[in-house]
C-alpha cells in the first residue's frame, strides 16, 4: 500500500523528496522530518465535548483490558484518558495480563532501556497471543511517534493490531474498530504539530489526587532529548479549562492537584494573552484546592514573580524539581539547556531564600558526548553545592533524530557506569542527610494509599517525601500530622500525632 502511494506521489509529484514526506504523511506514519517542524500555525483547540460513538459502545463488552504504562506523568494521565475511552466501549480493566482480551502498552521514548522495556514486554504478549490469538494488542505514547519504532513494528511485528500516537488518544474507538472489523494492523501516527483536545474522558486512578495538564508538547529542543519530536509544539491550555477542572476536583473532595507540563515556567508563553504561570498558580491556589505541586519546571523560564507566589500562597508546595542536567557550563551549551551553572545556583539558592522549607530535586545526565573527567566534576561540584533533596540520574542516551546522537561519545561503558555510580553515591548522601532533618519534627502528609509496608499507609510530605505511616483506613484520603519516628535516604517512618 505504501508503494502505491509513493508511485502514485511519484506520478504527481515527479519529485522524490516529496514522495518519502508525504508517503509517510498520507498513510498516517511517523516522520522526524515533520516532527521537527515548527511555524507560526494557530492551535486548534477541540472543545465539543467527546463522546464515544454510539455503534462502539459495545465493543467491549464482556472483555478486559490491560494497559501498562511507561515513562512520565504525561503518560500516566494519557493512561486516565485511555481506561476512560475503553470503558465507554465497554471494556472491564484487570491487572492480569493472561486474563486480557485486549493489551494497550503506552510507551516511553527517551531512553534506550524504555525502548528495551517495551519490546521485551512486548514478547511475553506475543507468547499469550500463541494461545490466544483473538488478543488484540495496542501500542501507543512516544515510542509510537518514532519513525524507527513504527517501521519495525509493520515490518517485524505484523501481529500487533493497533498503533497509535500522543496527538490522536480520542481516534482510539475508530482504530480499535477498523482493525476489529478488517482484521488489519492499523497504524494511525501524526507527526503534525498538534491540537489542544478538551473534554477527553478520564478514570483518574486516585479519589485524591490529580493530574491537570497545563501545557502539552515542548519547544525547547534540548540537543539530547525526543520529547519535543514526540509530543509535538507547546501548546498551553486555556486557563477558564484548567481553573474549571480544578474546580470540579475541588468539588468533588480531591485534596491535590499536580499541573503537568514538559516546561510549565513556560506556560501561556504560546498563547496570545500575558497571563503566565506565575497567574496561573495564584488562581489555582484561589479554588481553595489544599495542594498544588507543578512538574517540570525548567530554569530557564523560572522568573521572580512565580518565587513570589509560590512563596506566598500556604497551597502552593515548598517543592520544585528543577532538573540541572549538567553542572559544566560547555556540556551546558551543547545540552542547548541556556543556563549556566552559576545561573542555577543563583535560581538555587533564591528559591531556598525565598520559600521557606523549600525541597529541591533534579535530573542530571551523565557520558553527554564529550564529557570530560573534568566536565563530570564541575557536576559534582554542583550537586555539593545544592545537596539536593533528591536526583534522578541517567547515563546519556542517544535518541535517533536528535542533534546529540550524532556528537562523539569518548567514554567507554565501565567509564559511564563510574561516573553514575560516583553520582549516585553523593545524591544519596545528600537525600539521607536532608531526610534526617525530619527524624522527630512533626509534618503534614496526605495518605494516599496502602503502604508496602503491613498495617502502613503512604503518602507525601509538603515538600514531597514519601512517608509510611502506621495508620488505619479510615486516615485514608485525609491529611494528617505525622510524627517522624525513622528516617531512611529514600523514605520516612512515621506515626499519626
Ligand atoms: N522537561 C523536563 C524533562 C523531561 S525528560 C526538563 O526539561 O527538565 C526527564 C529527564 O530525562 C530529563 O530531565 C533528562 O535528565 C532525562 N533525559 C532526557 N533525554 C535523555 C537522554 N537522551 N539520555 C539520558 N537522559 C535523558
Ligand atoms: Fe526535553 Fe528539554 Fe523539552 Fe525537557 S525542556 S522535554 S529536556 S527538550
Ligand atoms: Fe517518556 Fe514521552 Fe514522557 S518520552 S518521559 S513518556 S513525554
Amino acid at each position: 500500500m505504501a508503494i502505491y502511494f509513493a508511485i502514485f506521489k511519484l506520478l504527481l509529484n515527479k519529485n522524490k523528496c516529496v514522495i518519502i514526506f508525504r508517503g509517510r504523511d498520507f498513510m498516517n506514519l511517523p516522520s522526524l522530518k515533520d516532527a521537527k517542524l515548527r511555524t507560526k500555525s494557530e492551535i486548534l483547540i477541540k472543545e465539543n465535548d467527546y463522546k464515544v460513538p454510539e455503534e462502539m459502545r459495545k465493543i467491549g463488552l464482556g472483555k478486559k483490558y490491560y494497559l501498562k504504562t511507561y515513562g512520565c506523568q504525561m503518560n500516566v494521565h494519557d493512561s486516565e484518558n485511555i481506561s476512560a475511552i475503553l470503558e465507554d466501549m465497554g471494556f472491564k480493566y484487570t491487572d492480569n495480563l493472561e486474563d486480557a482480551d485486549l493489551v494497550i502498552l503506552n510507551t516511553c521514548a527517551i531512553r534506550e532501556n524504555a525502548h528495551n522495556k517495551m519490546f521485551g514486554f512486548l514478547g511475553r504478549v506475543k507468547h499469550l497471543k500463541e494461545s490466544k490469538p483473538n488478543i488484540i494488542c495496542g501500542i501507543c505514547g512516544c515510542m509510537a511517534q518514532e519513525e524507527n519504532v513504527v517501521d519495525a513494528i509493520k515490518n517485524k511485528y505484523d501481529w500487533v493490531d493497533i498503533v497509535f500516537g500522543t496527538h490522536n488518544i480520542h481516534k482510539l474507538p475508530f482504530i480499535l474498530e477498523t482493525s476489529l472489523k478488517q482484521k488489519s494492523q492499523e497504524i494511525e501516527v501524526y507527526s503534525k504539530e498538534g491540537e489542544v483536545y478538551e473534554n477527553i474522558p478520564v478514570k483518574r486512578d486516585s479519589k485524591y489526587k490529580a493530574w491537570v495538564n497545563i501545557m502539552f508538547g515542548c519547544d525547547k529542543f534540548c540537543t539530547y532529548c525526543i520529547v519535543p519530536y514526540t509530543r509535538g509544539k507547546q501548546r498551553s491550555r486555556k486557563k477558564e479549562y484548567i481553573l474549571d477542572e480544578v474546580k470540579e476536583l475541588v468539588s468533588h473532595g480531591y485534596k491535590e492537584v499536580t499541573l503537568l507540563g514538559q516546561n510549565v515556567n513556560a506556560y501561556g508563553k504560546d498563547l496570545d494573552t500575558n497571563y503566565t504561570m506565575s497567574d496561573l498558580l495564584k488562581d489555582v491556589a484561589l479554588t481553595g484546592i489544599e495542594r498544588i505541586r507543578f512538574v517540570t519546571s525548567h530554569p530557564w523560564d523560572f522568573d521572580d514573580k512565580m518565587i513570589d507566589v509560590i512563596a506566598k500562597y500556604d497551597n502552593i508546595m515548598p517543592y520544585i524539581h528543577l532538573p540541572l542536567q549538567s553542572g559544566s557550563n560547555r556540556i551546558l551549551k551543547l545540552m542547548g539547556r541556556r543556563y549556566t551553572k552559576e545561573k542555577y545556583i543563583e535560581l538555587f539558592n533564591k528559591l531556598k531564600e525565598k520559600i521557606p522549607n523549600c525541597s529541591i530535586t533534579t535530573d542530571i545526565i551523565v557520558a553527554f558526548p564529550g564529557e570530560t573527567e573534568e566536565d563530570f566534576n564541575d557536576t559534582l561540584d554542583v550537586v555539593n553545592t545544592c545537596k539536593f533533596d533528591s536526583a534522578f540520574t541517567f547515563i546519556f542516551s542517544p535518541r535517533e533524530g536528535t542533534p546529540a546522537a550524532s556528537m562523539k561519545d569518548n567514554l567507554t561503558i565501565e567509564e559511564k557506569n563510574n561516573r553514575l555510580y560516583k553520582l549516585n553515591e553523593l545524591v544519596n548522601k545528600y537525600a539521607n542527610i536532608n531526610n534526617q532533618k525530619y527524624l522527630g519534627k512533626t509534618v503534614k502528609v496526605l495518605l494516599e494509599d496502602y503502604s508496602e509496608k503491613k498495617g502502613n499507609l503512604m503518602g507525601y510530605t509538603d515538600t514531597m517525601k514519601l512517608v509510611n505511616v502506621k495508620a488505619s483506613d479510615e486516615y485514608l484520603g485525609k491529611i494528617v500530622d505525622v510524627e517522624i519516628t525513622d528516617v531512611k535516604t529514600w523514605s520516612l517512618d512515621g506515626k499519626i500525632k
